[in-house]
């Protein structure tokens, strides 16, 4: 094991690090370019980890950076257990791991099991060997239907667009049989009841282990079990628009309906899976984690993937899509909290990555936006669980905006267009004013960068009132506030729990502990509210906007604005 390895000191042997952790995440490509070719590397990030530091985050997770031909950004992995040129090489992540755990900070990186790219050994020796050999065993590959096979096995639609089956050609030229992939089709759907998949993850999982990470965020995680191959589905155009999560023109019983029963994602094998890797994970010292991406319906279901004996956490969506609205806040959190507490595992809060808009775009863009976004992630940063931040968010960007022929994402060109896809959110960090790119890269960024984007730049925002800066705070207070107990590193629980106070309507309220009660106007109205008794010698520790005052028992909420309110100690 490398020396390196995070030793366990002994609030975290008392706390489980990750149970409360700030997480952020890095999108290496978008990140720091330390090459002048236009995209991120690995020696970039280890060049921001000061950065990364002041943010008083506990660990970072790395979207992938291993060998892919990056049809999909990395998640089209040719090779899982080396580095993309691109990014670096192996020595480069093992620095990496090693100089982020120097500043205390943990590393988490992405699997990505359901599917492999159409680059890797194993795809191009099934390309190159007959139907039924062992080679095409890994993946899902079938005879087409019709006469000539030329209709694909079954009438699956691709979550990027498009059909889910693409047919190759046999070696002698001719149209051959078919395989799966629910994402593109340079993506190739690996199948989970063959023996070699699971050792090969499993010898993935041990050779990001033994070089140090603290723990694997699982792409995918409800999709490697697929049942009913060779049915065709329903309604499966419907289907695909039912997972997408910002549907909004189907009715709620027929949505339900198709969620009930997706014969690709949440069957039941999959657990087995995670139990055979959580039993690697603990064979490891220093608490090693994982937390998956797993989109299930109902959300009461996620809690099976985090049972005892299986992951640590699961990622909580609802938050990605979450209107800036008290009520819905309030029983998104309420369920959350419920559920995962039924499980005694950790509740997450997610409120952008790289799949999905930024928030401040979500809310609106703009001023209002991005005041709007300030109020939401101050409301996150007080809630009981982990919390995920992806690169930017902390600086308050919005998506950028992106001419169609520079566009990447695969969406955008298995759709036709009709979907813009996800690139708006994945343009690089801007930190310097002033400098060409932002200081992002000596090249040409792999996506445009915005004009006016100085006053956003990390090295503009020094000032007490500025995005970064809530972030910086929130983060810092957070820790204390909630996740150490005095000295004694001491998890109270207590503050595992919210209480909610009555309030008027468009405020969320609650107390966590004694001594913390939270308030959230998520009206367009200056308000005058009445504290609880209890809550006369409350002062203001943060508000995400100005003008917010606490005087005798009396609160004044600017409009759009979350505080957070401390008691004497
Ligand atoms: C996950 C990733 C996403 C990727 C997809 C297919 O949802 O977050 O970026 O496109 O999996 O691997």
């Amino acid at each position: 094991m490398p020396s390196h390895i995070l030793k366990e000191n002994s609030s975290d042997s008392a706390r489980l690090w990750w149970r409360e952790a700030a997480i952020y995440q890095v999108y290496p490509r978008s990140f720091q370019d330390s090459n002048g070719d236009g995209e991120g590397d690995l020696l970039g990030v280890i060049s921001k980890l000061d950065y990364i530091k002041s943010l008083g985050v506990d660990a970072i997770w790395l979207s992938p950076f291993y060998t892919s031909p990056n049809k999909d950004g990395g998640y089209d992995v040719s090779n899982p257990r080396d580095v993309d040129r691109r990014f670096g090489s192996i020595s480069d992540a093992e620095a990496l791991i090693e100089s982020a755990h120097k500043y205390g900070l943990r590393i988490i990186v992405d699997i990505v099991p359901n599917h492999f790219s159409t680059e890797h050994v194993w795809f191009q020796e099934a390309l190159k060997s007959p139907p039924g050999s062992t080679a095409r065993a890994r993946f899902h590959f079938y005879d087409g239907r019709g006469v000539n096979g030329d209709i694909p096995p079954n009438n699956w639609c691709s979550i990027f667009g498009g059909s889910a089956w693409t047919r190759i050609k046999e070696i002698d030229g001719k149209p051959g049989q078919w395989y799966l992939h629910l994402f593109d089709s340079s993506q190739a759907d690996l199948n989970w009841e063959n023996n070699e998949v699971k050792r090969d993850f499993e010898k993935t999982l041990r050779f990001w282990l033994d070089k140090g990470v603290d723990g694997f965020r699982i792409d995918v995680a409800h999709g490697l079990v697929k049942d009913k191959i060779l049915q065709d589905h329903r309604d499966p155009e419907g289907l695909t628009r039912a997972l997408r999560l910002d549907v909004s023109d189907m009715p709620r019983d027929e949505r339900e309906s198709l969620l009930s029963d997706v014969p690709f994602f949440d069957r039941e094998g999959v657990h087995e899976i995670y139990r055979n890797w959580r039993r690697i994970f603990d064979s490891y010292s220093g608490q090693r984690m994982s937390v998956a991406e797993a989109w299930v319906h109902p959300s009461s279901r996620a809690t099976r993937y985090v049972r005892e004996d299986e992951l640590h956490q699961i990622f909580n969506f609802d938050f990605l899509i979450a209107e800036w609205d008290a009520s819905f806040l309030k029983s998104a959190i309420d369920r959350t909290l419920h559920e995962v507490s039924a499980v005694g595992a950790p509740a997450t809060w997610v409120l952008c990555n790289h799949d999905s808009p930024r928030l401040v775009t979500r809310l609106g863009g703009g001023e209002l936006g991005s005041k709007k976004a300030r109020a939401m992630a101050l409301l996150t940063h007080a809630l009981p669980g982990g919390i995920y931040i992806f690169q930017g968010e902390e600086l308050g960007l919005e998506d950028g905006s992106i001419p169609d022929h520079r566009r990447q994402d695969p969406v955008y060109f298995r759709t036709h267009g009709a979907d813009k896809g996800r690139d708006g959110a994945r343009v690089p960090i801007p930190w310097s004013a002033g400098l060409p790119h932002y200081g992002f890269t000596s090249g040409d960024p792999w996506l445009p960068m915005p004009d006016g984007w100085d006053a956003l730049a990390v090295n503009s925002q020094n000032s007490a009132e500025s995005y970064l800066e809530l972030y910086k705070k929130s983060l810092a207070m957070r820790r204390e506030l909630f996740t150490l107990n005095g000295s004694e590193g001491k998890t109270d629980q207590r503050l595992q729990k919210i209480s909610w106070i009555d309030s008027p309507h468009g405020v969320l309220a609650f107390r966590r502990g004694e001594h913390f009660i939270l308030y959230s106007n998520t009206t367009g109205q200056h308000l005058d509210l009445t504290l609880e008794e209890s809550a006369n010698d409350f002062t203001i520790a943060l508000s995400s906007s100005p003008g917010a005052r606490a005087d005798g028992g009396l609160l004044h909420l600017p409009d759009h604005t979350t505080v957070w309110l401390a008691g004497p100690r």
